[in-house]
């Protein structure tokens, strides 16, 4: 299948799976299993999307919603790099598709917060999910300090746009944030590949 045939065909259906009025639990499973499906090869990711920057990880937008009930986002770790922790507000799937990434989750503990259970590493093709009804907050980083990884994040809202926030551990001072998106242009789903 052609690259952006694959990511029209994701968009597509869950553009439908947000129509069909599921609970949260099972969009979450379905998303799950398309996701699953989307990293399960990395062959389909335009160059210009996996592109690290030295500094800061980069969130480019793959496709946002016009409704705004979902956003599709390629994550590009560069070596060593990873976010503060943070929470979502709505619900995430991320998969790995290329490198690896080390999500560790986080709980309230006293004032703060504190790491809760392992941490997780994605190998490509795995897939984790995020909520606040199943626990919205951790610290996510590339697995690797020498290389680039690459993750495709699935959101339920327009993720770049959602006021959230960053947390520091040792108070638990919340902070609001805004995350944006690294990427002017979006991918045409339209062109022909390959
Ligand atoms: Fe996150």
């Amino acid at each position: 299948m052609a690259g952006n045939d694959k990511l029209l065909g994701f968009v597509r259906e869950v553009s439908a799976l947000c129509a069909s009025g599921r609970d949260e639990a099972a969009t979450l499973a379905s998303a799950s299993e398309l996701m699953r499906a989307l990293v399960a090869r990395d062959d389909w990711l335009p160059d210009a999307f996996a592109v690290p920057h030295p500094v800061y990880y980069q969130q480019h937008l793959l496709f946002g919603d016009p409704a705004e009930r979902f956003s599709l986002v390629s994550f590009v770790w560069g070596p060593g790099q990873k976010t503060p922790v943070h929470d979502h507000t709505v619900w995430g799937v991320i998969g790995v598709l290329r490198g690896a990434e080390l999500s560790q989750a986080y709980a309230r503990a006293g004032a703060g917060y504190a790491p809760s259970g392992e941490a997780h590493r994605l190998e490509p093709g795995q897939v984790e999910c995020v909520s606040p009804a199943i626990g919205d907050v951790h610290r996510v980083a590339n697995a690797y300090d020498d290389r680039v990884s690459v993750s495709i994040h699935l959101y339920g809202g327009n993720i770049g746009r959602i006021r959230r926030h960053v947390f520091d551990p040792e108070t638990g001072a919340a902070k609001d944030f805004v995350s944006g998106y690294s990427n002017a242009a979006v991918p045409n789903l339209w062109a022909a590949a390959g």
